[in-house]
């Protein structure tokens, strides 16, 4: 067995954790071949539960025909307590039917454990998660949404993984742009404690503004007369006065002036309380723990460059540092001729910090896909440097997941109806509000789980469905791509929306509760999986381990949301078919409802994977 294969983690409770033991064995009997048994869940509950899909590989391994080989493997295998028909079909399939006990079994088991079948990890090594990224002194805008939602949602898969896991929030703290902003709100003597990040905002644009000579520097370019030159010297002159104090405020900050950094602190704090309340109302787990902005790698970047330069890697370039690479023209700029540090110089500290000294093996950057080329120069230069490694030595995966733009209905980047870009505050405000309007709506129905419950326990819930509607629409669908945001439809209860889950959570809770039995007597209840309705559920739930690892493998949030999609669609077929509250006798209803209980733990738990709440009433 290779080492990577050794190293694959498999689900406990999964019954194709099992049927791949089992066969693995019989296919080494049978030819003395280790072969992968190519376990797949069968298409058509028809032809059984398993596909055992290995024959026609190893045939035309081995020079034999498929079906013998099949017919040979299935000789071999020691399916006692696990299969009850085994049979080879088509060119070479084995469709397997596994024992109801078994079923039952593996379901009592995942039941009872707290993980729900997901193994130990086995890795010790950390995941990075580089999330939101926003920038101080600028409104967090959709993009920075989207670097959160994703971003928080990968690390709580981590987490349910068992890896140890690193939220990054790599901040834009740090730079010229930034002490133009500190230094104008100097000048215009602001009171740093009444500021808002509206205020920083305008400072910011207002700076950006105040300190641009483009027409004075064409006017060089262009060798203008001087007549028209000293013309635009003048009028510029105030600019320049802003560019040198802007320069002045840089020096103090980099030097460490207690005054100036109380000031730029106070900059991080105003930005950082809106992205701290977007995160809660987000139900994403972000929080001051998690900042580790470009300021923090400043006293680092001299040291790359040296680094660099020393190992032959990086050259200087008309007084520049460019790293080289023999695949493209593009090289990677690490020094401006001023001698002053980038965006990618930083990166580059970071990604030294992240896989050394955090010691991950996996670093994801959820970061728009706009960045891709930048990623890729880090990237590729970092792994020429050797800073891919942890510190036992191993190699790291540096991943960026670069994610596609939200849309507005004209297809075009989301504006306000003012035509001004959407912060996210206002996106998110709009989404909890149509969440409220939504469910009191509802509510107003006297048959309603809702009816009777007060404004504020509506509000919450609405706040619940319109924040389930935005994650769900950003997490479930291909991260890098476009998507176009439209409330109506995320909204929606019925259809691939997250309120349809939270409702059908909602459904299997209120059936619980109506049921009138303690969760102990359902708990303690045996299962038992006589109905096809029943089995197809059971077995769904059994993978949802095999799922998690998947996402963890893959990076791809969407099979969550398909996963539980599927969940919901045989949760409700097996309700249709199979009474529970009046079941025909005591003993169904029990094991229907321990059946009920199991299936609205898996729905919970998956949603919590998307940071998406279950409400037990909607
Ligand atoms: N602040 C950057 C931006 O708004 C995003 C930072 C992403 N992370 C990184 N390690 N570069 O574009």
């Amino acid at each position: 067995m290779s080492d990577a294969a050794s190293t694959v983690l498999r689900p406990l409770c999964d019954p194709a954790t099992e049927l791949d033991a089992r066969f693995r064995a019989a296919i080494r009997a049978a030819t003395g071949v280790d072969a992968d048994p190519a376990i797949r869940a069968s298409g058509n509950a028809k032809f059984g539960d398993y596909q055992v899909n290995a024959a026609m590989a190893l045939a035309k391994e081995l020079g034999k025909n498929p079906r013998e080989v099949a017919d040979a493997v299935l000789n071999a295998a020691d399916l006692a307590g696990v299969a009850a028909k085994c049979e080879v079909a088509g060119p070479g399939f084995i469709n397997v039917t596994l024992e109801r006990a078994f079923v039952e079994g593996r379901l009592a088991a995942l039941a009872a454990s707290p993980s729900f079948g997901i193994p130990p990890a086995t890795d010790p090594h950390a995941v990075v998660i580089d999330l939101c990224g926003v920038n101080v002194a600028k409104q967090m805008h959709v993009g920075h949404l989207r670097a959160t939602i994703i971003g928080d949602s990968l690390a709580r898969v981590f987490e349910r993984l068992g890896r140890r896991v690193w939220r990054e929030n790599h901040l834009g703290d740090w730079g010229l742009p930034i002490a133009m902003t500190l230094a104008k709100l100097v000048r215009e003597k602001r009171d740093f404690a009444q500021l808002t990040l509206d205020d920083l905002n305008a400072a910011y644009r207002g700076a950006q503004r105040e300190t641009a000579t483009d027409d004075l520097d064409a006017a060089h370019e262009f060798r203008c007369g001087p007549h028209r030159l000293a013309e635009l010297e003048l009028q510029y002159e105030p600019s320049r006065a802003a560019m040198e104090d802007a320069k002045k405020t840089l020096v103090r900050l980099q030097s460490g002036d207690p005054e100036i950094v109380r000031l730029w602190e106070r900059l991080i704090e105003v930005t950082m309380e809106q992205v701290y309340e977007a995160a809660r109302t987000l139900n994403a787990k972000l929080g001051p723990e998690n900042n580790r902005g470009e300021s923090f790698f400043r006293d680092r970047l001299a040291g790359v460059v040296d680094a660099f330069r020393a190992s032959g890697l990086a050259k200087s370039d008309k007084g520049a540092m460019v790293v080289p690479f023999a695949d493209r023209e593009r090289p990677l700029l690490i020094q401006k001729s001023d001698g002053g540090f980038l965006y990618a110089t930083t990166d580059l500290a970071a990604v030294r910090f992240r896989t050394y000294e955090l010691d991950g093996d996996l670093v994801v950057y959820v970061v728009d896909a706009r960045q891709r080329d930048h990623f890729k120069d880090v990237f590729d230069a970092a792994r020429l440097i050797g800073w891919n490694k942890t510190k036992d030595g191993t190699e790291s995966t540096l991943v960026h997941l670069g994610f596609g733009a939200v849309l507005g209905a004209d297809k075009k980047p989301l504006k306000t109806r003012s035509g001004e870009n959407f912060t996210l505050k206002d996106l998110l405000d709009e989404a909890c509000e149509r969440g409220a309007a939504e469910v009191m709506r509802r509510a107003a129905d006297p048959n309603a789980p809702t009816h009777g419950l007060s404004g504020n326990e509506l509000r919450a819930i609405g706040a619940a469905v319109g924040i389930a509607a935005v994650k769900y629409a950003d997490l479930s669908g291909d991260l890098t791509k476009d998507y176009v945001f439209d409330l109506d439809r995320m909204i929606a209860f019925e259809g691939d929306t997250g309120p349809y889950l939270q409702y059908a959570h909602a459904r299997i809770a209120s059936i619980l509760s109506k049921s009138g039995e303690s969760s102990d007597a359902i708990a303690g209840a045996p299962l038992t999986l006589a109905e096809p309705a029943e089995r197809a559920l059971a077995l769904h739930i059994l993978r949802y381990a095999q799922m998690v690892l998947d996402v963890g493998r893959s990076l791809e949030t969407n099979r969550v949301g398909l996963y539980l999609r599927t969940l919901a669609e045989l949760f409700n077929a097996f309700y249709q078919s199979c009474p529970v509250l009046k079941a025909d006798d005591t003993a169904t209803r029990l094991a229907r409802l321990r059946l009920c209980a199991v299936a609205r733990a898996v729905l919970a738990d998956g949603l919590s994977l998307y940071g998406i709440a279950a409400p037990e009433r909607m």
